[in-house]
């Protein structure tokens, strides 16, 4: 029981300093509940907006060029990240619990590039609490006619463990072996993603109708890098995303294939957070690589 004694009476009400009501600055995310929220500030910051390095390649493809040592080649990007996106398994056998980045958990797993992808079941709820996640991820394959009807339910299935404990839920929009996706495609993909309760969707951006992907999704879109292409390109791409209004990115190879992966990170936090044009972030980019 607290002591008594000299017990200091209430006085300081701030009669005429209202109660701040403060918004969500994230679109769609005002009615969340705090834990979620708490988790996407994390991510996305006090800009709205998330530069979120994705190395879960592996889970799929192996190690592929550039995440053969994450030790080595994303360890070290981190500081310049706002959310990691990864594996379990990487997270625990590589990453520095003590790096204090937030993590965007690999949530389902399944087939590789040699089979059918995204034949994918979802990971132990309890994971990404004991891991303590920021945002669970996992893969939908719409117009998939083997694979779409089963990896909704593995999204709607991990949005009811995300809603039970307070865990945001990133659809990814998986394109698979065929890349010729359009503006038409990804508007009903990232929306099915969102109506099915995730709270981020990931998409690819498209060069015709990118704006209207983003308008037509309730939640926040953060584009995927695609294959590599030169560096002043995805610089290029990641700027058109972010002016069509994308939240940010969830970048992987053209990070960390570039030829200077340190600076092409922090040339694409450029982008995303200072607003850079491509021109000046490429710039940036060559400057850092000196
Ligand atoms: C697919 C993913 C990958 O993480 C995604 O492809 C992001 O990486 P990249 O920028 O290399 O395309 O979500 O499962």
């Amino acid at each position: 029981m607290a002591d008594m004694d000299n017990f200091k009476e209430a006085e300081s009400f701030g009669i005429n300093t209202p109660q701040e009501t403060t918004g969500f600055p994230l679109k769609g995310c005002n009615n969340l509940d705090w834990g979620m929220k708490n988790r996407l500030a994390r991510i996305f910051g006090d800009d709205g907006k998330s530069l979120m390095l994705a190395c879960d390649h592996g889970f799929i493809m192996g190690p592929t060029g550039g995440v053969e040592r994450i030790d080595l080649s994303i360890v070290p990007l981190l500081k310049y990240a706002d959310c990691l996106m990864c594996t379990r398994g990487i997270l625990r056998s590589v990453i520095p619990p003590t790096a204090n980045i937030p993590v965007c958990l690999r949530s389902d797993a399944g087939t590789s590039i040699l089979t059918n992808l995204n034949d994918n079941v979802v990971i132990a709820a309890e994971e990404a609490v004991r891991v303590n996640a920021s945002a669970m991820a996992v893969m939908i394959a719409v117009g998939d006619e083997l694979m779409e009807a089963k990896t909704m339910a593995n999204l709607y299935h991990t949005v009811d463990i995300g809603q039970k404990y307070g865990i945001p839920v990133m659809g990814v929009t998986a394109v698979g072996k065929q890349m010729a996706r359009d503006a038409k495609y990804f508007r009903l993909a990232t929306r099915m993603a969102a109506e099915n309760g995730a709270n981020i969707v990931k998409s690819y951006y498209v060069e015709e109708g990118f704006e209207t992907v983003v308008a037509s999704c309730p939640v926040p879109i953060v584009i995927a890098g695609g294959k590599k292409i030169p560096e002043r390109d995805a610089l290029d791409l990641a700027y058109r995303a972010m002016q069509a209004g994308a939240a940010g990115v969830d970048m992987g190879r053209n990070v960390f294939q570039s030829t200077n992966p340190a600076a092409m990170i922090q040339a694409v936090a450029g982008v995303i957070h200072g607003g850079l044009t491509p021109d000046a972030a490429y710039e940036m980019f060559q400057d850092l690589s000196k």
